[in-house]
């Protein structure tokens, strides 16, 4: 058996980090038998600025035959007018999420060894709970539109969307994890975060589908918070959580929060997930391009290292692949063995370089 993968590594410091993700994951491949490819594909700020090319359909296709796909990140600098309106963020990335079906954007946000938490009197024990993103609706199906543009009387709006059918199988997931790290000896507590104080018509949705799955799941411990005040319980009490079922755009904002809460954006890794394996899940890390530091070798590689150790556990269970887990395990391991070396540093700042770190994640194996 051998894993066929799509590499897009994209713009700014995402080719940096898949290329030590690719080194590692060779590494891991030596020591478990496990047998991948790799294939390039271009997708990326500059190569749209190039060719005027975002993705297309035939290029969906093209991946769809992939057993899964390691991105880096794509976008530039923050309002470059070049790239205004979202088009790459929309015509790459969240295209590859709708199209591919990858309704689950999972990321753990977890306090490893020896790093450094912003939050004072917290530690590993404190902080570990992994979100349950849906990744397929919400504000991000790009409906709504611009009435009466640049006159005084400009109308704007962005609809909210949740479906019956997205929202359950999300909250259905969200109850399986939070079984399965019950089965691993975490709680087994499953908290949904909405905001339906004010959003009473998605959130109705969301909260009357929670309460109804909630009944097949006796086993599970359950909860429910405002976003905001899950924000403030993120900073001040983070070991309220152990898994949290959220809808796309605040699962957005609150995993930046748990990437600062964990040490930074060079830790936090996520899958794109299509559980039921009908086209490939899409590994990345959960940060940016991040035009401030590309190309000077700084970038923090980890959370690309730990989203393809997630990458081949997760395609390794949908394909059966034994050696595919073994290496996800691995590596997996091997970065929770190389974190104490940022005790006391900075992650994102920590003047190790990008491929040196990648080297020590290797040497752990
Ligand atoms: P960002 O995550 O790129 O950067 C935010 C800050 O975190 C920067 O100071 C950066 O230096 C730091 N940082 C991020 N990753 C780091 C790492 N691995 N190691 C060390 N430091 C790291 O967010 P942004 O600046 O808001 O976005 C930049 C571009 O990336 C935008 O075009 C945005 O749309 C895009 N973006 C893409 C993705 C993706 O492709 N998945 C995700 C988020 C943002
Ligand atoms: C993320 C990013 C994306 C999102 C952007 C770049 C479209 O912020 O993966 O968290 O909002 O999902
Ligand atoms: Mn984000």
């Amino acid at each position: 058996m051998s894993l066929n993968l799509a590499s897009i590594p994209g713009d700014g410091i995402g080719p940096e980090v898949v290329d030590q993700s690719f080194l590692v994951l060779d590494a891991a491949a030596g020591k478990t038998g496990l047998k991948f490819e790799k294939t390039h594909f271009p997708f990326s700020a500059a190569h749209y600025i190039d060719t005027g090319k975002v993705l297309d359909d035939d290029d969906i296709a093209a991946l769809r035959k992939f057993d899964a796909i390691m991105l880096g990140a794509v976008g530039g600098q923050p309002n470059d007018p070049r790239l205004a309106g979202g088009v790459i963020e929309k015509g790459i990335l969240l295209k590859l999420r709708f199209d591919l079906d990858q309704y689950i954007n999972l990321r753990p946000v977890k306090l490893y060894p020896g790093i450094d938490t912003p939050l004072k009197h917290k530690t590993s024990k404190e902080i570990d709970f992994v979100c349950v993103r849906e990744n397929t609706e919400d504000l991000y199906c790009g409906l709504g539109g611009i009435m009466r543009k640049g006159t005084p009387h400009e109308v704007a709006n962005q609809t909210m969307v949740a479906t019956r059918h997205g929202v359950e199988r999300c909250v259905r997931y969200a109850f399986e994890t939070a079984r399965a790290r019950k089965a691993a000896g975490h709680r087994g507590h499953l908290t949904l975060v909405h905001k339906t104080n004010v959003l009473n018509f998605a959130g109705e949705t969301w909260l009357r589908c929670f309460d109804e799955v909630k009944a097949e799941y006796a086993d599970i411990e359950t909860g429910y918070h405002h976003v905001d005040a899950c924000c403030m319980f993120m900073v001040a009490k983070p070991e309220v959580y152990d898994v949290v079922v959220v809808p796309n755009m605040f699962g957005d904002i609150i995993t930046d929060l748990g990437a600062a809460i964990a040490g930074g954006m060079g830790i936090a890794s996520s899958g794109n997930l299509n559980p039921d394996g009908t086209a490939p899940s899409m590994f990345e890390p959960v940060h940016g391009s991040a035009p401030d530091i590309a190309g000077q070798n700084k970038a923090n590689p980890i959370a690309a290292i730990d989203s393809m150790g997630l990458l081949c556990r997760e395609v390794g269970r949908i394909k059966g692949d034994k050696a595919a887990v073994k290496a996800g395990e691995l590596i997996g391991a091997a970065v929770q063995k190389v974190t104490p070396e940022f005790a006391g540093k900075s992650l994102d700042r920590s003047g190790f370089g990008c491929d040196a770190i990648g080297q020590m994640v290797v040497a752990a194996l």
